[in-house]
């Protein structure tokens, strides 16, 4: 799928677009300069790249950067609303979660410490 919603040929703007190219959890997604790394993730047909606390799949909700659905961690920066950030050729994506799981890493915060029975 081409990160180009209008074809070049068929683009009356005659815009030069200049490519790019990112990794999202080691995958490339080829985008263009100045599209947000939620635009390039969604112009490559993936709708969503992360999951809530009930596991639903999250991508983007809102596009505008008040949901904070769409997180992903660039580089070593987490929580970074993918619809907010531009898309800069080497960047390196992962995706995260909220779903708990044993080893704690996908948690926002750290778990608690247990309560002791006393
Ligand atoms: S989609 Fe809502 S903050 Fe990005």
């Amino acid at each position: 799928m081409s990160p180009r919603r209008v074809r070049a040929e068929c683009d009356g703007v005659g815009r030069q677009d200049r490519p790019l190219r990112f990794t999202v959890d080691g995958e490339p997604v080829d985008g263009i300069e100045g599209q947000t790394i939620a635009g390039a993730l969604l112009a490559a047909g993936r709708l969503a790249w992360r999951q809530g606390r009930s596991g639903a799949p999250r991508g983007v909700f809102c596009g505008i950067g008040v949901c904070f659905d769409c997180l992903v961690t660039v580089g070593e920066e987490r929580d970074v609303r993918a619809c907010r950030r531009r898309a800069r050729d080497g960047d390196v994506v992962t995706t995260q979660s909220r779903c708990p799981d044993p080893g704690g890493a996908n948690r926002r915060h750290p778990a608690p410490p247990a309560e002791e029975d006393g």
